[in-house]
């Protein structure tokens, strides 16, 4: 249950991330799938995380204060082609090392689009948090914008591919940041996990 949620500090540095003396989870995945959004529902405050139809919205490390307990981190996405190449590394080392570097990280949640079929983008991001030691748990996203019986057709298909960067299939969750479908399956297992 979130019963507090306040903005901390943005930042390009992973270093100058806040003390890591709080447990930590956060939210990566590609640009435009619905992780400010995701955010938002979650700790029920519409504005929290900004959100935008145009990918490329979040751009830095951004940490929230959870329940006077509990980091929550928005991070940018990956895989946004408009940006020029410069940029998109520098995200991408941005993310990359905040990822490995992060010793207070108890879970990160990879969100996946539930409307595409699997997008090689997301295997291979998968694989290098399966290769790097990065706890990762799947979260399919905007489960309003199609019938369950597609939702689940593509979750199916993603779980299928995961088989091969994973032996032991990863925790998943399928959310709605419209309807808030899926908000206390998730709730509970973050729960858990900052309570370790
Ligand atoms: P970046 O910060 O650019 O990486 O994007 P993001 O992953 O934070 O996505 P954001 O939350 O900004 O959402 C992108 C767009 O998708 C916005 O127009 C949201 O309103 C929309 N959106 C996000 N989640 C959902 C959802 O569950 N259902 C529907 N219908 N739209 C959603
Ligand atoms: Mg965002």
């Amino acid at each position: 249950m979130i019963k507090k949620a306040e903005f901390v500090v943005s930042n390009s540095d992973p270093s100058k991330c806040p003390k890591p003396e709080r447990a930590e989870i956060a939210f990566i995945g590609r640009s435009n799938v619905g992780k400010s959004s995701l955010i938002n529902m979650i700790t029920g405050k519409k504005d929290l995380a900004k959100t935008s139809q145009k990918p490329g919205k979040t751009q830095l490390i951004n940490h929230f204060m959870i329940n006077d307990q509990w980091f929550l981190v928005d991070l940018p996405g990956y895989g946004f082609a408009k940006v020029n190449v410069k940029v998109k590394e520098g995200w991408e080392n941005m993310i990359k090392t905040y990822l490995t570097k992060r010793s207070n990280l108890c879970g990160v949640f990879v969100l996946i689009d539930s409307r595409l079929e699997p997008q090689k983008i997301d295997l291979e991001f998968l694989l290098w948090c399966g290769v790097n030691g990065v706890p990762a748990a799947l979260i399919f996203t905007k489960a309003d914008k199609q019938s369950k019986t597609k939702t689940n057709q593509n979750v199916q298909k993603f779980l299928k591919k995961t088989e091969e960067i994973f032996e032991e299939a990863p925790d998943y969750f399928v959310t709605s940041s419209e309807t808030g479908f899926g908000k206390e399956s998730l709730l509970d297992f973050i729960d858990e996990l900052v309570k370790e």
